[in-house]
């Protein structure tokens, strides 16, 4: 049996997932031609850009891989069906956030746009087409990929080149900030299918950069369940750090000797236990209530509540932040400036979503703060979005701290972090960007009002040097303190 050759994609998605995923087959795979499409035209303008640093999205050594390949075998466009309609291989790389109204509400995964790309193929398709689901989907949605697609797979009239489909589940397992080493250097790929030709084909693809023992082979089911289960383990072992970052401020022991002391057994690892905010992006909440809304379907409610439990810890460990800051700065944070370090859910991406800065930021201007928000990465426009609060427009005398603000809370985007530092009662990091962690807080002092606190969500700062420039510190996860 020859394996079919693969010589046209087309991704549907071009966002955090599509963009970089396709741009290194592309890449990788110089003989195959990759499409890129989506709805949303701004995007693909942002794709297509002469300037590589006005990519929709910004992932170190994205722009590398765009120059090699765009124009040659990647395109970005938003002609979807032109583009199924000359593809061998369509990958569905669409958004699947948690629904927000009907059934399973803030639980289930909405299927709408994975549901409308499979129309879309079951349309524009011609020939043979193996479709591949990209997205982080809840186990069994191939089963209705596939129902959709068994509609189309008749011959169209007046041809004898009938449709014909298969269905093989590819998640993608790469984190933002690294995307590029993830996908260049991936721990596993996982391929899921029924049809041994159809695997081999998409296993022939990833052959041409990853070592062959690395990428696995699964039934349809185990390969999309796998996706939920990983994402569903990384995030427990945050909330269960985050435990006990909390049990560490009051006993006097410190979170990053814990960590070290039990990452050192292999059994244990290393890596995903380092306490924080929180954890955020768009994915670990969304895929771990829809883990427990499969639970609840089919009927293990004990297996969904325990799952329930690490996002319950997550919001607990941004609330009591929060709560914190307010209790150092004497009980009350009306009318007081905070400079917000960072917006962005972790280091090194322009990524909002989920963003532990959110809850505490609309907790704190909640209470009267005033916020001074500085991302190196993160545009006022983003912040909007994600606060759903205007800006505050400072007029030019209001550059620095003004004491007849009132003490309605506000926020609004300095343009470094001097500005953000004038007359600040506190700075509260609640990104680890390395600058943060780099800061000269003798020189920085000056610029605050006393007594004035640093607040290290990120464990990032040295406090002996800060205590040094006459400033108090809190570290999470510190009981030295
Ligand atoms: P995204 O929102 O950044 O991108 C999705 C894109 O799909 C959007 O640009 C949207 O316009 C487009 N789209 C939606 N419906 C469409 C349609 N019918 N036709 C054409 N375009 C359409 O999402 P993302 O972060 O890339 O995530 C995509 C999937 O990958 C999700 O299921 C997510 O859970 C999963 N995932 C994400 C990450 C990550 O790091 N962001 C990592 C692994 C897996
Ligand atoms: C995560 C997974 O790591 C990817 O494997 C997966 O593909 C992806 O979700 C997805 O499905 O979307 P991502 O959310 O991009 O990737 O980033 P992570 O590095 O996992 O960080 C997630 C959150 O956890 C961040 O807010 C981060 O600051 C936090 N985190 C991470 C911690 O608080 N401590 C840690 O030790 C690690």
């Amino acid at each position: 049996m020859a394996t079919t050759e693969i010589k046209n994609i087309c991704c549907i998605g071009a966002g955090y997932v599509g963009g970089p995923t396709m741009a290194v087959i592309a890449d990788r795979c110089p003989s195959i031609q990759v499409n890129v499409v989506d709805l949303n035209e701004s995007r693909i303008n942002a794709w297509n850009h002469p300037d590589l640093n006005q990519l929709p999205i910004y992932e170190p050594g994205l722009d590398a891989v765009v120059a090699r390949a765009r124009g040659r075998n990647l395109h970005y466009s938003t002609k979807i069906e032109l583009a199924i309609e000359n593809a061998d291989m369509v990958f569905i790389s669409v958004n699947t956030p948690t629904k927000i109204r009907g059934v399973g509400a803030g639980k289930a995964s909405d299927l709408r746009w994975v549901e409308a790309c499979a129309r879309q193929v079951a349309k524009s398709s011609k020939g043979h087409t193996i479709v591949v689901e990209k997205s982080t989907l809840p186990v069994r949605t191939a089963e209705v990929i596939k129902a959709i697609l068994s509609s189309a797979e008749s011959a169209p009239k007046g041809t004898n080149n009938p449709k014909s489909f298969e269905v093989l589940s590819n998640p993608e397992f790469l984190a933002e900030g690294t995307a590029i080493n993830d996908l260049e250097n991936p721990d596993r790929v996982l391929i899921g299918g029924e049809s041994k030709k159809a695997v081999e084909a998409l296993a022939n693809i990833y052959e041409q950069w990853v070592p062959k023992e690395k990428i696995l082979l699964t039934n349809l089911w185990s390969s999309e369940l796998s996706k939920l289960t990983a994402n569903a383990f990384l995030a427990q072992r945050i909330s269960s750090i985050n435990s006990i970052s909390a049990l560490c401020e009051v006993t006097g022991a410190d979170v990053g000797e814990v960590s070290l002391a039990i990452g050192r057994d292999s059994r244990i690892g290393s890596k995903f236990l380092k306490s924080g905010p929180g954890f955020g992006g768009s994915c670990f909440k969304k895929d771990i209530l829809n883990l427990a809304y499969l639970c609840r379907h089919f009927g293990l409610p004990e297996v969904a509540e325990y799952w329930e439990n690490v996002v319950k810890l997550n919001s607990w460990q941004q609330e009591r932040i929060a709560r914190l800051v307010i209790h150092k700065l004497f009980g009350t944070v009306a009318g007081k400036k905070i400079a917000l370090l960072g917006f962005a859910f972790k280091a090194n991406t322009n990524d909002t979503r989920e963003s532990p800065a959110i809850k505490i930021a609309k907790d704190l201007i909640e209470e009267g703060a005033e916020l001074a928000i500085y991302d190196p990465k993160v545009n006022s426009e983003q912040i909007k979005i994600s606060l759903s609060i205007d800006e505050y427009k400072l007029d030019d005398n209001q550059a620095s701290r003004n004491e007849s603000f009132s003490d309605i809370g506000k926020w609004y985007v300095a343009s470094n972090i001097g500005q953000s530092l004038q007359g600040a009662d506190a700075a509260l990091i609640i990104t680890e960007w390395e600058e943060f962690s780099r800061l000269k807080w003798e020189d920085l002092a000056p610029l605050m009002r006393q007594p004035a606190w640093v607040f290290d969500t990120r464990a990032i700062v040295d406090v002996s040097a800060i205590k040094k420039a006459g400033i108090k510190v809190w570290r999470l996860g510190d009981g030295a303190e």
